[in-house]
């Protein structure tokens, strides 16, 4: 998958843009502020999800202006296709020339992954944003765990409304084994996918890790939930009759604190480098290359579910990581048309393969640079 050629109109701060990537790398320079996140941004805009920035629609068109346009051509499931957004007045989608509803229509024509700063929370924060992490991919290549996830949010809501109303309502207190029920069998599907993920994802992070690192360091993935690791293994109806229990233990802890205590709703992953939890103990550089692992990892899932390598968008990677590993990220990520920005112009020296651009005041244009 490649994006063959960009224009943009009048989005955010980007007024009139018009390139032609490399197949491969792409680097995009220049000082703070002058649009490198905003072209990721409409790139990013062209796969039909919402932006990866907070904020509403309408901040995407510039200020002053009535609409934005984001055209793209790209090439993939073996042909060239097209895609536009307008933004604002007379809004519109088309795919191929035809017009769409709306913008997730989109959705699975263009797919890229895209590593911004923000993800960097993956690593540093709490356990609510890595199964955001790990359910936004798994989402991305098996809807029917999206309504698996959905019902069982569902039935913990439930649940959760339930102990708070044990407080009036005493008499309610057999309904508990109601939900447990529904916990138990929804919690272990949730489980059992968010697992086989796991195992595919710790397996690409680790090597994607290891190549960062030079084979320095080692990067190993834990999944914390409501099994051991030697439960894992087990099959659905065990792991149910186990949940059934574990939940069981919890009813005390459950009716005290006035919520569900344990369920797959508390899965958490960690991060360790040579045994180190990276979350605690890790650089700044290991960080964030722990989190481009994880990003990178998720586009080559993606790739095997699609069957072509994602485009590779990648927002201000470089800071905090030393040349070696800068050099990884420039020349040894095979296959994927990879967008890369960065401020200073230290990384064009490095790169074996691919094209430069320098973004100023929003306008960009290429600058020397090598070509394969
Ligand atoms: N709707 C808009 N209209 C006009 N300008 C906008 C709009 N939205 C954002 N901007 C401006 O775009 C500018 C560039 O933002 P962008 O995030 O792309 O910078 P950047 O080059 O990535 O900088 P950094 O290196 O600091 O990350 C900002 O100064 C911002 O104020
Ligand atoms: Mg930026």
């Amino acid at each position: 998958m490649r994006l063959e050629s960009l224009r943009l109109c009048g989005y955010r701060n980007l007024q009139e843009v018009q390139f032609t990537p490399h197949v491969g790398v792409n680097i995009v320079f220049g000082d703070n502020a002058q649009g490198k996140t905003n072209l990721i941004e409409a790139i990013w805009m062209l796969t039909g999800a919402k932006s990866f920035r907070p904020g509403r629609e309408r901040d995407l068109i510039q200020k002053g202006a009535a609409q934005a346009r984001v055209e793209g051509a790209f090439f993939a499931q073996d042909r060239h296709q097209t895609a536009a957004i307008t933004l604002g007045d007379k809004r519109g989608v088309q795919l191929n020339g035809v017009e769409k509803k709306s913008a997730s229509a989109l959705a699975g024509s263009f797919c890229c992954v895209v590593f911004s700063p923000a993800h960097l929370s993956i690593v540093k924060d709490g356990p609510q944003l890595r199964r955001r992490f790990l359910d936004g991919a798994i989402c991305q290549i098996r809807p029917q765990f999206i309504t698996a996830l959905y019902q069982y949010r569902q039935a913990l809501a439930q649940k959760n409304a339930l102990i708070k109303d044990l407080y009036k309502n005493a008499e309610l207190y057999d309904l508990l084994a109601v939900f447990d029920e529904k916990l138990c069998q929804l919690g272990v599907r949730v489980y059992q996918m968010r697992r086989r993920y796991f195992a595919a994802l710790s397996n690409w992070a680790g090597q994607i890790y290891s190549g960062l690192s030079g084979g320095r360091e080692t990067l190993t993935l834990c999944y914390d939930s409501v099994f051991s690791g030697d439960e894992q293994a087990l099959d659905a109806p065990q792991l149910q009759q186990l949940y059934s229990q574990r939940l069981q233990e919890a009813k005390k802890d459950d009716l005290r604190a006035g919520y569900s205590t344990v369920g797959v709703h508390r899965d958490d992953l960690r991060f360790l480098i040579g045994g180190l939890d990276c979350r605690l103990y890790g650089s700044q550089g290991q960080q964030r290359s722990v989190a481009l692992a994880l990003k990178l990892a998720e586009g080559y899932l993606l790739r095997e579910f699609i069957g072509e390598t994602p485009v590779m968008l990648l927002d201000d990677v470089m800071s905090e990581l030393d040349p070696s590993r800068q050099n990884y990220i420039l020349n040894h990520l095979e296959d994927a048309q990879v967008f890369i920005t960065c401020c200073d112009r230290a990384p064009i020296e490095q790169l074996l393969t691919g094209r430069a651009f320098y973004m100023k005041s929003g306008h960009l244009e290429p600058c020397g640079s090598e070509e394969d």
